[in-house]
């Protein structure tokens, strides 16, 4: 089915399930134990062996020796592979460096070899065991000293609008202004891990990974095996952020692993492997120029990033939203990538928005102080209802006016003081506001529906569920579809051997992994409603039961005894190209900042999002509140630090790496606009997952500057930041 005019009424829009709040039909599984993660595949390996990942000792240079020869001896050893003896292997389509190095060595951490023995911990002493001598070479590990040398990557064309330097120089007020944001980690809950059988030719893996289709792909590239000899697994993920998106050295070093050691292999990367092996957040330097008339109207918005990674790598793209988000007649925004030699740099949640709001959004409030504005009123001052670049491109829907006055209503914005006014005992008290945007992109997706003897609806796609709420809202569309209830519908997920679907990223899936499944839903209605013999068009699909014309016949009666299956996938037309589909949102934050110390402790929260119709409030308000914990890492905690001299990321563990924990977060509120988008699917949804962190960061370092009058261009947020220029105690 191909979406190509905007949405109509549809039976979607019975909303007898769909938009209802309804608990996760995964959650009695994952509570009781029952979720199989990729570890715990105990059925299809019941007596597996296991590998464990050597990691380079040095971020660039060359292996000039390796010495398995005690491992190989060691108790219980079955098996190392290195790229020695690993055969010819190619690289995937989204990986940047090798996943299984040497001689040379790309970053740190880098895998150079995979033990395999009968234990873990055999295969862990053994792997101590391996001497490896490296010739070290000069690598460039500090995006600051690269950034003069930074280009200009291929697709990246610099957005230029008007005539930003003279607007900027004639501009009565003026900002200029440089931050900075960390490199982060995704952190995730469940390690990249997997568990590899070959069967002959035929390898299945059992993994955690958020895209199916793409990694199929990938591990068959990276193997030289046909893609067709590739399964891949992955029906619960404890968590992904971006870090999942593509195959990583747990899949392919247990492919390996297996094949050589001809038994099942079981491996997970280890914590303190994680963080330099995969992929992170890069950092970034963000220098913002705004220029505005005295009454606070934007006549120019320079925005410039630039951020490092591997040679053959990509920029994290601060400037997207910068695009989009406010009007204003001369606009430069551009985009710069140096090399560096430090681990793979890539996708975690909300690319290129979150970081770039983080930057964007306390430029936006340190211009309201200078004009004298709320800066609630200076964001909807500059409201655009078109893409700035393209004034005949309209936004789909755009609330992002109605999501600031419903924030500042609801949280008690007019209450706001001037910085450094408001005591409450040692805490100076401050709130903070920021607009939340993140696009919303739409991916072809397909599913298999059936429908058996018993009326039971099965639903196969190859869609994950991050934590998401995947099977729930895939699970609510068929049943809406269908007209049967919740409980007379089976999701089957995370399996290659399903259609393909939209998998999860970019927040697309929700919408789009559903719309594959209405598709394929109005093909089963089509064949159910020919078996009964009704018309097509008119038959109603309620309670189980197909009626038209006056007649109604129970539906399990068109399955027969062979049931009935259909597959179809949603495509895309031009409706993203006419119109842009974008979501928003603004976040309020209340923040204490201990007037002795410089502590600081968020105090409440609320998000309000306008992000199309809300397909389960009740998991979308957990993707939301999610993102907003995740805001507040990134505001307060969040940072990767840089080795400089050596070259790797210091603090890899969940020890020096720190996130946010319950304690760190006070009561968070969510309010969804009611919104339907009907240029988006004939779902009318869009994404939330990402739209959550998006601005939380920069509400929080607004909230501390309202507090304390200390302005922190340089996240996270710490208090060695503000410690000298707190105010005076008296
Ligand atoms: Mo998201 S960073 O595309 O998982």
């Amino acid at each position: 089915m191909k979406f190509d005019t905007p949405a109509t009424t549809n039976p979607i829009d019975q909303l007898k399930i769909i938009g209802k709040s309804t608990d996760r039909i995964d959650g009695p599984h994952k509570t009781s134990g029952l979720a199989t993660y990729a570890y715990e595949h105990h059925d299809v390996a019941p007596s597996p062996v296991y590998g464990f990942v050597i990691g380079a000792a040095i971020a660039k240079g060359r292996i000039t020796s390796m010495d398995t020869s005690k491992a190989l001896a060691a108790p219980g050893v079955l098996a190392i592979v290195t790229a020695a003896n690993a055969g010819k292997l190619g690289k995937g389509r989204f990986n940047t460096a090798k996943l299984l190095g040497g001689p040379e060595i790309e970053h740190y951490h880098q895998a150079i070899a995979v033990v395999v023995a009968e234990t873990f911990e055999q295969a862990r002493a053994a792997a101590s065991l391996v001497k490896v001598d490296y010739a070290r070479a000069q690598g460039r590990f500090d995006l600051a000293q690269a950034k003069p040398g930074a280009t200009r990557p291929k697709d990246s064309a610099d957005a230029v609008v008007g005539d930003f330097a003279t607007a900027f120089a004639a501009a009565p007020v003026q900002l200029d202004e440089t931050y900075v944001t960390p490199d982060q980690s995704h952190a995730m809950m469940e390690p990249h891990a997997s568990i590899a059988i070959w069967n002959g030719d035929k390898l299945t893996l059992w993994t955690s990974n958020q895209m199916i289709a793409w990694s199929v792909g990938d591990v068959a590239q990276t193997l030289g095996i046909p893609k067709a000899n590739v399964r891949l697994v992955s029906p619960f993920i404890g968590g992904g952020f971006g870090g999942k998106l593509f195959v990583r050295a747990d899949a392919i070093l247990a492919a390996l692993g297996a094949r050589a050691a001809r038994r099942p292999v079981k491996l997970a990367l280890t914590r303190p492997l994680i963080f330099n092996n995969t992929t992170h957040r890069p950092a970034t330097i963000q220098r913002i120029r705004l220029g505005a008339t005295k009454e606070g109207k934007l006549t120019a918005i320079g925005h410039g990033t630039w951020s490092g990674d591997l040679e053959g790598g990509g920029p994290e793209d601060a400037v997207q939203q910068t695009r989009l988000l406010y009007a204003g007649a001369n606009r430069l925004m551009t985009t710069r990538l140096a090399v560096l030699d430090l681990p793979e740099g890539n996708a975690m949640r909300a690319p290129g928005e979150a970081p770039g709001l983080m930057a964007l959004e306390v430029a936006m409030d340190e211009l309201a102080e200078k004009l004298g504005i709320d800066p609630v009123a200076l964001r909807i001052l500059n409201d655009t209802q078109v893409d700035p670049e393209k004034p005949e491109r309209p936004f789909s829907q755009r609330q992002l006016i109605q999501c600031l006055r419903t924030g500042a209503d609801r949280f008690g914005w007019a209450k706001r003081r001037a910085p450094a006014q408001t005591r409450d005992g040692r805490w100076l008290v401050g709130v903070g506001v920021a607009a939340a945007f993140r696009n919303n992109l739409t991916m072809t997706s397909a599913a298999r529906v059936r429908l058996d003897k018993d009326g039971v609806v099965t639903v196969e796609t190859d869609m994950t569920d991050i934590g998401t709420g995947s099977y729930t809202i895939i699970a609510q569309t068929a049943a809406e579809m269908m007209g049967v209830p919740l409980s007379q519908v089976s999701v089957k997920l995370g399996d290659s051997s399903f259609p393909v679907s939209s998998g999860s990223g970019g927040q697309w899936g929700g919408n789009s992994s559903t719309a594959g499944v209405y598709a394929a839903c109005v093909k089963l209605r089509e064949a159910v409603a020919q078996k009964l013999g009704f018309d097509p068009s008119l038959a109603k699909f309620a309670d189980s039961q197909v009626s038209a014309g006056g007649r109604s016949l129970p539906l399990a009666q068109a399955a027969g005894k062979a049931g009935l299956t259909a597959e179809d996938k949603m495509e895309y037309g031009d409706l993203a190209k006419t119109h842009q589909q974008s979501t928003f949102g603004a976040h309020f934050v209340e923040v204490g900042v201990d007037a002795a110390t410089g502590e600081i402790r968020v105090r409440r929260m609320l998000a309000v999002c306008a992000a199309g119709r809300i397909l389960n409030p009740k998991s979308a308000r957990s993707q939301v509140i999610g993102a907003m914990t995740m805001g507040v890492g990134g505001a307060l905690m969040e940072e990767l630090v840089v080795d400089k001299r050596l070259g790797f990321f210091v603090n890899h563990d969940l020890a020096g790496y720190e996130v946010p924990v319950h304690a760190d977060i006070p009561h968070q509120e969510v309010i969804f606009l009611d919104e339907t988008d009907p240029m988006s699917s004939p779902m009318k949804a869009k994404g939330v997952g990402e739209l959550g962190i998006c601005g939380v960061a920069a509400a929080v370092a607004n909230a501390v500057h309202n507090a304390t009058g200390v302005r922190v261009r340089h996240y996270p947020v710490t208090l060695d930041k503000l410690l000298d220029r707190l105010p005076r105690v008296a």
